[in-house]
């Protein structure tokens, strides 16, 4: 459907949990967060009746977070389900790989598509420092294990930061050189832990690069998400550039978020949405939860104002689901 922009929603967004099973430095306090009951988290039944409505509405692709979606039980079933509604063309997961290896078969089964990966440092040490808990080969063998299992492509999430990993993009082009992967650079956003760290430019990123490859545009337009893509002469994947502060994307943005407690956020950044677990929870019949929805998308804002305002909506990322 169209928003009241002229935009083409066609993508959801599904946080499943707020739980992490890692702390990375710039995402959680180490203390972590205070948690949502659970009984304030929707249930399966719930997500696949919000999924079933928006797919009526056109939204054809889903992208399962969290959190780390993978900590939440039974989410092979969930998946399963999600795949069997006839409007829905992709179901993909955003992970940060640590439960990967674990769940890989049950995922491929449900039919889970592709999974992108989160994954900052290739350093072992620096993965343990920076995520306060997880262990990088289990990481890396998520991750081959993914290819092997042809859940491509599989992308690679870097987020990165000055004080992090600035000095490791080298060995994430070289990663996309080795195995098919897509390396994706993302421009660190003002949020939560994440003011603490500093946000280093895609085209920073792009100039410490060109030290040592040529960077060749791809000509094919990848997705309708908000990537800029690149290769290397060298490159089996591509490597992409996602600049959330140095280019406003939100003209071209394609997509919603349900949020673990069942907010619909029409905007990764403002609070505007609407409370769909009171409609859920109040009996609401399928035709009017999809008019609910159809409604909310029409007021979607026609973008972020972490340029112009520099302040999110009191929700962190681990909470949104990226
Ligand atoms: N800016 C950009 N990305 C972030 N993530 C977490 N916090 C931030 C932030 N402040 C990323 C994670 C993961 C995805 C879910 O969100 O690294 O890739
Ligand atoms: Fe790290 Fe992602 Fe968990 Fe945040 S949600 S702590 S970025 S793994």
């Amino acid at each position: 459907m169209l928003d009241g922009y002229g935009r083409k929603i066609d993508y959801l967004r599904i946080s499943v949990t707020d739980r992490c099973n890692l702390r990375c430095m710039y995402c959680m306090p180490e203390k972590g967060i205070d948690l949502i009951p659970h009984e304030e988290i929707l249930s399966f039944e719930e997500i696949f009746r919000v999924v079933k409505s928006a797919s009526q509405l056109g939204i054809n692709k889903i992208r399962i977070t969290g959190g780390e979606p993978l900590v939440r039980v039974g989410l092979p079933k969930l998946i399963k389900s999600i795949k069997s509604l006839p409007g829905i063309r992709e179901v993909s997961m955003t992970t940060n790989g640590a439960l990967l290896e674990k769940h890989m078969d049950e995922l491929d089964k449900a039919g889970l598509n592709r999974v992108n990966i989160s994954l900052d440092t290739l350093n072992k040490e620096k993965y343990l420092r920076v995520t306060r808990l997880g262990d990088l080969n289990k990481v890396l063998r998520g991750i081959k294990l993914a290819i092997e299992k042809g859940l491509t492509p599989v992308k690679l999430n870097v987020v990165v930061t000055k004080e992090i990993n600035f000095s490791e993009i080298m060995d994430f082009v070289k990663l996309g050189e080795e195995l098919p992967l897509d390396i994706r650079f993302i421009e660190l956003m003002p949020i939560g832990e994440g003011r603490k760290f500093t946000h280093v430019s895609n085209e920073e990123i792009k100039t410490a690069i060109r030290k040592h490859r040529e960077l060749i545009p791809c000509s094919e337009v990848k997705g309708s998400g908000p990537a800029k893509y690149f290769k290397t002469p060298f490159s089996q994947g591509s490597i992409g550039f996602i600049s959330p502060m140095s280019h406003e994307f939100c003209g071209t943005c394609n997509r919603v978020r349900l949020t673990s407690e069942g907010f619909l956020k029409l905007c990764l950044h403002w609070k505007t949405g609407i409370n769909l677990k009171e409609f859920l929870r109040s009996g609401v019949k399928d035709k009017e939860l999809t008019e609910i929805i159809s409604e909310a998308i029409k007021g979607k804002p026609d973008k972020h104002g972490f340029i112009s305002r520099k302040v999110s909506d009191g929700r962190i990322m681990s909470q949104i689901g990226g």
